[in-house]
């Protein structure tokens, strides 16, 4: 794949390489973590991939099958998980992420967060390996203006008891045990705090989670683009190679040991900006329409970046127009096979 070799050189440009390394990947079949998957085995890696499936996909790993370096268990990861190979990096990715998905089914995002968070922890204990947490710039809640864009500093203004709180407060909750697991056993560990991503193998179905696929999807269509509010609250919008580039310098660099790091695009962009580029870019002839907002939304989100910057000399390399691009494109050969 085109996108797997541009990964490539940029990681290998900047003398990360995984060759030989044993990786477990929790939320392996999901949309980022069959990226991780993916990536880490073209490039000579061993990788196990626990998943339950809850939101990930068989078919986002099936052509991983046949590589013999590929592992999968079937494993939901909130429950203890005893495997008899070692490993030299685990990587907890396990979580659904989905804003639909924190109505319905909060227990599993907060347990998936929680004890999930330990069972990987211990994994890597008993390993002796790196860990590596996938956190979110929803641990910032709804920022405070002079926070806008967020460095890694600032604590979060965000909800104990709101309808967000499952996966807010979760993702706090991971990274606390993170950093205890740190403290008391000295590990080496890393927590990455990834802004909104989008690109290839996002689900489909994710038409009332996230904003990316929801306006492709209604575009293509024909149906109104629902924007909610006046869309003019902004949020900062990574592609798929750029995240995954981040990720994994984060989780290879010896100097970002014990670091949290914000990842994400530092542009930031308007909803009813993106549900313009989306409907010019698809020819589509679909109305815009306006919604009520929903409980707790951030006005905005943008990271500061200069720590990602100074520690792994990431950058994010993929502007709008061409993520957007390559994910329409995804999206209609999806939409004609179906
Ligand atoms: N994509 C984003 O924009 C974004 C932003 C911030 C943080 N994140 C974090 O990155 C990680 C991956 O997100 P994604 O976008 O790939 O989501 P996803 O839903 O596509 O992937 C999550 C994967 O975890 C699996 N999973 C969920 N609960 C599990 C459990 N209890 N045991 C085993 N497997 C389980 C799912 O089946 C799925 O394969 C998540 O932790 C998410 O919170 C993602």
């Amino acid at each position: 794949m085109r996108e797997i070799e541009e990964l490539r050189s940029r990681l290998h440009g900047a003398g990360v390489s995984f060759s030989g390394m044993r990786v477990l990947v929790t939320g392996g079949a999901g949309f980022l973590g069959s990226w991780i998957c993916e990536y880490l085995l073209s490039d000579g890696a061993s990788v196990t991939c626990v998943d339950n499936f809850a939101s990930g996909l068989k078919s986002n790993v099936s052509h991983l099958m046949q590589n013999e370096n590929f592992r999968l268990v079937e494993h939901d990861i909130s429950k203890p998980l005893e495997l008899s190979q070692r490993f030299d990096l685990v990587m907890h990715l396990a979580s659904r992420a989905s804003p639909f998905e924190f109505e319905k089914y909060p227990i599993e995002i907060l347990m998936a967060n929680t004890m999930g968070t330990v069972h990987a922890l211990e994994i890597a204990r008993r390993s002796e390996a790196r860990l590596l947490y996938a956190s979110t710039s929803e641990v910032y809640g709804d920022p405070a203006p002079e926070f806008v864009p967020t460095p890694e500093s600032y604590n979060g203004n965000v909800s104990t008891t709101g309808p967000r709180s499952c996966y807010d407060e979760a993702k706090r909750a991971g990274e606390a045990f993170v950093m205890a697991y740190r403290r008391q056993y000295g590990m080496d560990t890393r927590i990455v705090r990834i802004f909104n991503t989008y690109g290839p193998r996002m689900r489909s179905d994710d038409i009332y989670g996230r904003v990316v696929p929801r306006f492709i999807e209604q575009a293509l269509t024909g149906k109104p683009i629902t924007v909610f509010g006046t869309g003019e609250q902004t949020r900062s919008f990574t592609y798929v190679t750029d995240e995954v580039d981040g990720i994994l310098r984060l989780a290879y660099v010896d100097e970002a040991e014990g670091e949290v790091v914000n990842i994400g695009n530092n542009r930031e962009t308007r909803i009813i900006e993106l549900a313009e580029l989306i409907k010019r870019l698809t020819g589509s002839e679909s109305e815009i329409t306006f919604h009520p907002l929903p409980k707790d939304d951030p006005k905005r989100r943008a990271p500061d970046i200069s720590k990602a910057r100074r520690l792994l000399n990431w950058k994010p390399e993929v502007s709008l127009e061409e993520g957007l691009r390559r994910t329409i494109a995804w999206f209609e050969q999806r939409l004609s096979a179906k």
